[in-house]
């Protein structure tokens, strides 16, 4: 707090906009909790890629679609699967080599895809 407060009187006399001086504290609060999609496109192709695609899409029937899934959900499902809340023979597998962060870089990979969807006729 100390250090929030002393930071926030250095960036009043500085006079710099408030916005401004707020999204650089929670930058600097947070910095550890930005995903990584890039990592997990790279993981992605290692491991996702022969059943989910690079573009979340199954590529056999009983594999689930997760390109553009909320991030929210896929995280919650992965970490479902490698608490055996979840079971499946493939799946929790793979997702018990995961870690807490390749979870969060796959589920923002994933639900950075953007998909599009038609209601038929
Ligand atoms: C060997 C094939 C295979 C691989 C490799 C694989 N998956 Fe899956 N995945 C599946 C199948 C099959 C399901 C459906 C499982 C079920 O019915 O519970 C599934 C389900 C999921 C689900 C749940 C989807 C939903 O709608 O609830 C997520 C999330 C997921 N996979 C993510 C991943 C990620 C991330 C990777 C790579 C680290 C991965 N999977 C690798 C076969 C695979």
């Amino acid at each position: 707090m100390t250090l929030i407060a002393s930071t926030h009187e250095r960036i009043k006399r500085l006079g710099i906009d408030r916005w401004v001086a707020v999204c650089a504290l929670a930058c600097l609060a947070q910095p550890a909790l930005a995903a990584d999609i890039a990592a997990g496109k790279t993981k992605a192709a290692q491991i996702c890629q022969t059943c989910h695609g690079m573009d979340g899409r199954g590529t056999q029937a009983m594999v689930a679609n997760i390109g553009g899934e909320q991030k929210q959900y896929l995280v919650k499902q992965l970490n479902a699967y490698r608490a055996g809340e979840r079971e499946h023979a493939q799946m929790t597998i793979i997702a018990r080599m995961l870690s807490d962060e390749d979870v969060d870089n796959l589920s923002a990979w994933y639900a950075s895809i953007v998909a599009s969807f038609e209601i038929p006729q």
